[in-house]
């Protein structure tokens, strides 16, 4: 029977080196808990890395037993690759790159070298699982070279990719030094998704200008395939999140959150650590919000949470210092006997603690600098079962296309978010249902069961499209 083989550069499960041995937790990401729960079904397999550095040959056998039972494949990567294939060619130059923060990119040829290298080690770990008839889906930058090594090894295979982060704009794509080989990778794909038609519009006007391929219509003819380029916004589990909010189990959960935040209107902030993300300029927004208004002041808490990300890579430990010194500042400035304006953590939270912290939540601040999607804001929507709540989300992020009845800010212009809050904090709560309900019906139909089937009937479609066209 044939199967679906996921391939991602990091595994839905991440494994942690514990005091009491290997831990197997939750990965981080859109990636990951968007796909999470459709890669068990049938014989699908997804293929990646556990996200970790082994030691022996013991640790790697224990981790893919572990691994297979529960239909993943593990990619182990090495010190060096970790370093110049996921922290530097991934991180330090294609993620700030097409997250428009050019001026962080790191142009390294060993990076490169190191890229190519972990992207052909991905494809044997593909010809070791894959059999004539399989479909194989590739997932988002730090493997946007596999397609073309995949379609070597099987050149009548179908072959999807999706990228889950923004696509830059020719303008700065061009200024990396591999764009031609990038885009000669991607391109080994039949049909190339991503999350808005601005990334669809963007890929095409560079395959156009790099390497003078047609594009009309969103198909590229490279001489021997039709290749098709879509958008395919991502959803979330609708489902799984309405039913988290309404299990018995919340009740209880929301106990302590309601102690500790009685009388407060309750602002949620949820990201990975990342600049992409926005934080320091969100921080900064809500210190202007304490410093114009004062009548604020011990009547809002910031409930900021910031998941710990690639701390390895400099950036990102920059990043983590102006945040806490941000943080540091501002509490010290107004917080009060009873009052703690902003109530930070840096760690992961399991899922039903997330639930319920959208279920407290009055509004929730999504600003960041750029986004592929954000799949956030889409959860707290889905858990919101009053209706009652406000999202504010930047412009930035590829879910403002869907969700236009947040209030829509730019995260460059303080002020505006300044007043974002101040309008969601005196919104009529009329009003916020007629908003929430326009957001959940969307979000309701368009989940991520819908996603994948759209996503792999076009493939479908593509294909036979390709057939029909060589036998005619
Ligand atoms: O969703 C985008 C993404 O970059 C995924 O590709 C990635 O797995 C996730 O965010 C988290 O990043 P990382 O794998 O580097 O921890």
């Amino acid at each position: 029977m044939s199967k679906t083989i996921i391939i991602s550069n990091r595994l839905p499960i991440k494994v942690q080196r514990k005091e009491e041995g290997l831990a197997y937790e939750t990965s981080e990401g859109g990636l990951a808990t968007g796909l999470g729960s459709i890669y068990k079904e049938g014989d699908n397999v997804w293929i990646g890395w556990p996200g970790l550095f082994f030691e022996d040959e013991a640790e790697e056998q224990e981790v893919t037993l572990s691994l297979k039972s529960q239909s993943m494949h593990p990619v182990f990567l090495t010190e060096s690759e970790i370093k110049e294939f996921y922290e530097g060619f991934s991180n330090e130059t294609l993620w700030p790159s097409f997250h428009y923060f050019s001026q962080y990119t790191v142009y390294d040829d060993v990076y490169w070298e190191a890229y190519q290298h972990v992207n052909r080690k991905f494809c044997q770990a593909v010809m070791q699982v894959a059999q004539p008839g399989d479909t194989i889906w590739v997932h988002d930058y730090q493997l946007l070279l596999l397609p073309a090594y995949l379609r070597e090894a099987f050149p009548d295979s179908s072959i999807g990719f999706f990228q889950h982060i923004p696509f830059p704009s020719f303008e700065v794509f061009r200024m990396l030094p591999w764009r031609e080989q990038l885009l000669k990778g991607i391109l080994g794909a039949d049909l190339i998704g991503f999350h808005t038609y601005d990334d669809v519009r963007h890929f095409l006007s560079s395959v156009s200008r790099i390497i003078g391929m047609n594009t009309a219509q969103g198909m590229i003819d490279n001489g021997y395939r039709q290749i098709m380029v879509d958008a395919f916004p991502m959803g979330i589990d609708y489902e799984k999140y309405a039913q988290l909010a309404a299990s018995p189990e919340m009740k209880e959960k929301l106990i302590p959150y309601n102690e500790a935040l009685s009388g407060q209107k309750v602002i949620l902030s949820i990201d990975r650590l990342d600049y992409s993300k926005g934080i320091p300029a969100r921080l900064q927004a809500f210190e202007l919000l304490l410093q114009e208004y004062p009548e604020f002041r011990e009547k809002v808490t910031l409930f900021m949470l910031v998941v710990p990300s690639r701390d390895q890579v400099e950036k990102y430990k920059q990043l983590k210092e102006t945040i806490d010194e941000l943080v540091g500042r501002i509490n010290s400035s107004y917080r009060t006997i009873s009052w703690n304006p902003i109530q930070y953590f840096y760690r992961s939270f399991p899922i039903e603690e997330l639930s319920a912290l959208y279920t407290v939540a009055d509004i929730a601040l999504i600003t960041p600098m750029r986004d592929g999607m954000n799949l956030v804001c889409k959860e707290f929507v889905a858990s919101k079962l009053d209706q009652k709540g406000v999202l504010i989300l930047s412009e930035m992020a590829g879910a403002a296309k869907e969700l236009s009845d947040a209030l829509i800010i730019n995260p460059n212009d303080l002020g505006q978010m300044v007043q974002a809050m101040r309008e969601a904090m005196t919104m009529p709560e009329a009003e916020q249902q007629i908003r929430m309900q326009h957001m959940q019906d969307i979000l309701k139909r368009y989940d991520i069961h819908q996603w994948v089937s759209i996503f792999m009937n076009r493939l479908e479609y593509i294909k036979l499209k390709q057939l029909s066209l060589a036998t005619e």
